[in-house]
């Protein structure tokens, strides 16, 4: 299959798509995205797409609304050159946070995004999706979904490189990254509570007692934005006399000062690289070629 197969980069995965064909040994292509100065984008495959399985790589972070409409258009063209099958691949989506309609009038921004995947795509792979009330990738997309974990990836960076940790969740819903990570190392962890007031505005708070002396305290989540709900959470643990602290999130998406908001409240940040930034250390390249393969 592999030889049929051809990874494209799109603009926002580029920094994957060739590892990854590098590692499956099929054929590498980045597609090219010229922009208008009206803003309308066009997208070219640079290579032969005919019977071939088609699987475009992109990172959802930056301006992702042009990302979504330059995937669409990506897609679509690669079934009118003749392309066998069409598969997203995409180390981080977005919108999956916009899962329900928490105003009235509000649009349910994940379900619209799993129609329009749905219309283009044959099958799309996803790394530590943020599914909240949406439990399953299958609850959105109705092609063949897969999601893929950097659970083991973390575990293993935490092994080789901390000693003494204690595992901290900033929110009820990272226990699915915290707890499984913990587990997997089998050390201590933690679960803190967040309750949201706004896109920046959050409050974190720990409702148990918990003995931080002689451990290293990390936060384990699925992404960090703003940085606000590490902040407050940190904020929280000071008072019980932690001094410094780690942080190992799958997706860095950092706006608005993020990191260095967060290296001045003594934050030493880790991420995968599903999204690249300068503290990207741990490659999720393997996870997608693994999954491809079977
Ligand atoms: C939300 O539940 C996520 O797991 C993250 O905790 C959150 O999205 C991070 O956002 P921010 O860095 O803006 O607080």
């Amino acid at each position: 299959m592999y030889n049929s197969m051809l990874i494209v980069g799109c603009s926002k995965g580029t920094h994957l798509a060739g590892k990854i064909a590098k590692k499956l040994k099929s054929s590498y292509s980045e597609l090219k995205v010229k922009k208008f100065p009206d803003g309308e984008i066009k997208v070219r495959f640079m290579s032969n797409v005919k019977d071939k399985v088609v699987a475009l790589v992109q990172s959802f972070y930056g301006n992702i609304n042009d990302l979504v409409v330059e995937i669409i258009f990506a897609a679509e063209t690669a079934k009118d050159l003749g392309a066998k099958k069409v598969f997203l691949m995409a180390p981080y989506f977005p919108y999956l946070r916009q899962d329900k309609r928490f105003k009235a009038g509000d649009c349910v921004s994940v379900e619209v995004m799993g129609r329009l995947v749905d219309r283009y795509f044959d099958k799309v792979f996803i790394i530590d999706p943020h599914l909240h009330r949406e439990v399953k990738l299958s609850d959105i997309f109705s092609i063949k979904s897969k999601k893929l974990t950097a659970n083991p990836l973390i575990a293993d960076y935490i092994k080789k490189n901390i000693k003494n940790p204690l595992i901290v969740g900033p929110d009820w819903e990272s226990y699915k990254w915290a707890r499984i990570v913990a587990e997997k190392i089998n050390c201590e962890h933690v679960i803190m509570q967040k309750k949201r007031y706004t896109g920046r505005k959050v409050k974190v708070t720990l409702n148990k007692k918990v003995d931080i002396s002689n451990k290293n305290v990390i936060f384990v989540d699925d992404m960090i934005s703003t940085g606000n709900t590490l902040l407050e959470a940190v904020k929280n643990l000071k008072k019980l006399g932690a001094k410094k602290f780690n942080c190992i999130a799958v997706h860095g998406i950092f706006v608005e000062n993020a990191l260095e908001k967060l290296r001045k409240a003594n934050v030493k940040v880790v991420t995968t690289n599903t999204i690249p930034n300068k503290v990207a250390k741990i490659d999720v390249s393997g996870l997608i070629v693994d999954s491809l393969k079977k």
